[in-house]
């Protein structure tokens, strides 16, 4: 790959697409006619205002939720009433905003379920082993520690060490920075760049640190009241009239 080459260049191929993809809650009209494509390979962040729909996007592409109408398509195939389980099987895993950790057992223990949970998920040796897994997140001198005494930083790492040890091809991520300092956001953006950089993982990052997110993205998705706003490079994206128009007077960037 030339490193010189313009950014849209490097990355061609749609690894998932959503296809007219709306999500209702009853009457309410969360996510409308969105249609986008996730390239192999590329770091996509989402953003948009609280509220805009980036949770139920994520769980839309996850399984987490059935979108009520459109298409969700995963290396050709339609997922859309695929269950959780199954994508997890088909190499997509998610991390959330809270951490979610098997907190009566230890780091290494948490890591190691995901592994079995990928296992058996997918009928198959997960396509990254546990020791990339662990390197990946640093938590190699951690791994007899009670996950329960793990600091917010080091319980991040347990939760995307854990879902990497499923063998996923792609990894969404719900606000990963929140409640990190300045010293631990950069950790961990360099953590997410070794899960596509070493592993070749592709990363959709939903986060409002939008300064954060035009460091690491590829590109960034705006949507807004559940509407595709914008997709394109970090610095077109941010520097767009009507996207610091929907932003503005929110605090986005802290
Ligand atoms: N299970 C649900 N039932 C009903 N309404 C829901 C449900 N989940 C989300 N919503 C609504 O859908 C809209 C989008 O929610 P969502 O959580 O996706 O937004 P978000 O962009 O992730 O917001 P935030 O930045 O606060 O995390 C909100 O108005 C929310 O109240
Ligand atoms: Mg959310």
């Amino acid at each position: 790959m030339d490193a010189s080459a313009p950014q849209e260049s490097r990355f061609t191929m749609a690894l998932m697409s959503l296809d007219t993809v709306s999500m209702r809650f009853g009457a309410f009209q969360a996510l409308s006619d969105l249609s986008f494509a996730i390239l192999e390979g590329e770091i996509l962040g989402v953003a948009g205002p609280n509220g805009a729909g980036k949770s139920t996007l994520m769980n839309v592409c996850t399984g987490g939720l059935a979108a009520s109408g459109g298409r969700v398509i995963f290396e050709e195939q339609d997922i859309t009433k695929t269950g959780r389980h199954r994508r997890c099987g088909l190499g997509i895993a998610q991390t959330f905003q809270i951490p979610t950790l098997l907190s009566s057992l230890t780091v290494g223990e948490n890591l190691l379920a995901g592994h079995l949970f990928g296992a058996e998920a997918s009928g198959r040796a997960p396509a990254i082993d546990l020791d990339t897994a662990i390197r990946t997140v640093d938590l190699g001198a951690a791994l007899n520690r009670p996950a329960s005494e793990a600091d917010l930083l080091t319980r991040k790492r347990i939760m995307l060490g854990a879902a990497l040890a499923t063998g996923p091809k792609i990894l969404f991520m719900d606000e990963p920075l929140g409640g990190l300092n300045a010293d631990e956001i950069d950790i961990l953006l360099d953590t997410v760049r070794r899960v596509r950089d070493g592993l070749g993982v592709t990363v959709v990052m939903v986060e409002h640190k939008t300064r954060a997110l035009a460091e690491i993205a590829d590109r960034i998705l705006i949507i807004n009241f559940g509407r595709f706003v914008m997709l394109d490079r970090p610095e077109v994206v941010l520097n767009d009239d009507h996207v610091v128009e929907i932003y503005l007077g929110r605090k986005h960037d802290a």
